[in-house]
């Protein structure tokens, strides 16, 4: 059914309620148009894949917890946002536990041959670290997540490389990657 707003789902990474992730998730969500909704991937409920490989052969996952919206918000959703920490050059555990549920969608590509996302989506991944400045591993991880939900278009990191010494929101230059990042997820497909 057509829309004329966005809808928004944005994985939040970050065990601190109001750190450096959480605050960027904040201003993104002021500066982004239509609806939004967060998951706190530290405080859902929202249990790990036991790879019991129920989906090899059913659509969906026989887990019943709050994924279960989840899984309904990515078929409509625009935009998706994997916005997370630094931790030992990846991102969290509990982002990744969240996102081991993703598999569901590569088990009905793989083995039963069907596709389980039609609408394609835009993508950001947003990374927060306190110093050591490598993201690359994290933002592939993002991006293969990204692309199980079926995310055709993602921008480039948007990346606070040093919060062991200034709070992202205290970095212009992250500031000035989020407004256009904001810009980027705001276009409807038909005005890219
Ligand atoms: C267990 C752990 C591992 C971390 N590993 C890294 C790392 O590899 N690289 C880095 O730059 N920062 C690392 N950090 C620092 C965090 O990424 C940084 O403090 C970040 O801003 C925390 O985000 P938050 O304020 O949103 O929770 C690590 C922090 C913790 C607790």
């Amino acid at each position: 059914m057509y829309r004329d707003y966005n809808k928004t789902l944005i994985f939040n990474g970050s065990p601190r309620k109001n750190g450096n992730t959480a605050q960027i998730i904040n201003k993104l969500t002021k500066l982004l148009k239509g609806e939004y909704k967060v998951i706190d991937t530290y405080y859902c409920n929202i249990s790990p894949c036991m790879d019991c490989r129920w989906c090899r052969e059913n659509s969906g996952c026989c887990i019943d917890d709050e994924m279960q919206d989840i899984y309904n918000y990515i078929q409509e959703c625009d935009n998706i946002i994997i916005a997370s920490p630094i931790y030992f050059s990846e991102l969290t555990s509990k982002l990744l536990d969240v996102g081991s549920r993703l598999q569901t969608y590569f088990s009905a590509r793989y083995f039963r041959n069907e596709n389980p996302i039609i609408k394609q989506k835009k993508g950001a991944v947003i990374l927060a670290g306190g110093g050591d400045g490598n993201m690359d591993k994290a933002y592939d991880t993002a991006c293969t997540l990204l692309k199980h939900m079926n995310v055709t278009d993602v921008s480039p990191a948007v990346c606070s490389h040093t919060t062991n010494i200034k709070l992202a929101l205290e970095d212009e230059i992250f500031i000035n990657q989020l407004v256009k990042l904001a810009d980027f997820l705001n276009k409807r497909y038909g005005q890219l």
